[in-house]
């Protein structure tokens, strides 16, 4: 066993121990497990909180997003989602929190569909409680929302085929499951499946590609990630693939393009070997599309 492997062997029982030594027992859920899920895969900061000079302001911390995000149904920004008790989710029950999260319910009512919560939809009962405790365990931020929330419509669900409930623990010893479980919680296949009529198809062109993004570095258009040899990934190799997503490199070299390159440098650089591993063998389970 080379000296990485053991060290990550031994990294989670270490932990585990260390935030008994602690008393982490303060929340429900694993704080740290928490901390991984969402600053590896939910990417909940992308929406919740502000942006400083170099990347995400964690000294607010979900204290709400800098984006508004509008539509033709609704004009809303990412809530301040921080313990406080009177601007943030400080007095919600962990009930209303997870009704939030992955049903898209707030105490008011629907939530607009830019809360991902189709794609949070698998998280296990326990990762759910990780998150919610890792959320609790936030600083209390004081900062109501500028922007009025404006929602008005009636929005399909959309989750990825095999991933509409709950997984339990044990399903995901499965590497492919696994592999699932990480796609949807890093919502991949949001940008990666084309969209017909503004809702990702992903009966059809799961994988396929296709969304466009225009912002500085130009005209920027999701990539195949489909098995497909010639126009998506087939034949890549494992690490070439890892490399696109943990480090936004493309097969030739080149630096991909925000939005890919962004989050993998903020969140994918922190999969965890064996999320990546499930990750990349599920993407080599998608039949190949042009
Ligand atoms: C792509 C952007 C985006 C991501 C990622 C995201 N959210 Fe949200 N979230 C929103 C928006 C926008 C709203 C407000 C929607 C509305 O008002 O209808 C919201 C609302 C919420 C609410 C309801 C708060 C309230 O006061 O009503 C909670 C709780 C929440 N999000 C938690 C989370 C958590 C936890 C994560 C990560 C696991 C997360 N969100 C990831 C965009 C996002
Ligand atoms: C917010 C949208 C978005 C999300 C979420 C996203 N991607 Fe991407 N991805 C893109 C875009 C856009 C590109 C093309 C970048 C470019 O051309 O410079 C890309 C490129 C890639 C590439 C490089 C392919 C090539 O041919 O160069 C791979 C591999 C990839 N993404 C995999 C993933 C995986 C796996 C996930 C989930 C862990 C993911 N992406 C999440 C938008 C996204």
């Amino acid at each position: 066993m080379d000296s990485n492997r053991l060290r990550s062997t031994l990294a989670r029982p270490i932990a585990l121990f260390a935030s008994w030594l602690i008393g982490a027992s303060a929340y429900a859920g694993d704080v740290e497990r928490g901390r991984y899920l969402v600053e590896a895969l939910t990417a909940c900061d992308n929406c919740h909180t502000p942006r400083g000079v170099s990347g995400y302001d964690l000294a607010n911390r979900f204290s709400g997003g800098a984006q508004t995000f509008s539509d033709k149904t609704y004009i809303v920004r990412g809530s301040n989602i921080s313990p406080d008790r009177e601007t943030g989710v400080g007095g919600w029950t962990d009930e209303e929190l997870r009704a939030a999260i992955v049903d898209g319910v707030s105490r008011e009512g629907r939530l607009a569909p830019v809360m991902p919560s189709d794609s949070y939809k698998p998280l296990t009962a326990s990762d759910l409680d990780a998150i919610i405790a890792f959320l609790r365990s936030a600083r209390p931020i004081r900062a109501p929302l500028q922007t009025p929330q404006r929602r008005n419509g009636e929005w399909a669900p959309h989750p990825m085929p095999g991933a509409a409930t709950a997984f339990d623990d044990a399903s995901l010893a499965d590497k492919n499951t696994r592999g699932l479980y990480v796609a949807s919680l890093a919502r991949c296949m949001s940008c990666h499946a084309e969209e017909i009529d503004g809702a990702p198809d992903y009966r059809d062109r799961l994988g396929s590609g296709g969304k466009i993004f225009r912002n500085a570095a130009g005209v920027v258009v999701a990539s195949n990630i489909t098995s497909h040899a010639v126009k998506g990934v087939g034949a890549w190799s494992d690490d070439e693939l890892k490399r696109a997503i943990t480090e936004g490199v493309s097969r030739d070299g080149a630096p991909l393009r925000p939005p890919m390159s962004t989050l993998s440098k903020a969140h994918f650089s922190k999969l965890s070997r064996d999320d990546l591993d499930a990750l990349i063998a599920w993407i080599r389970t998608i039949p190949p599309k042009e």
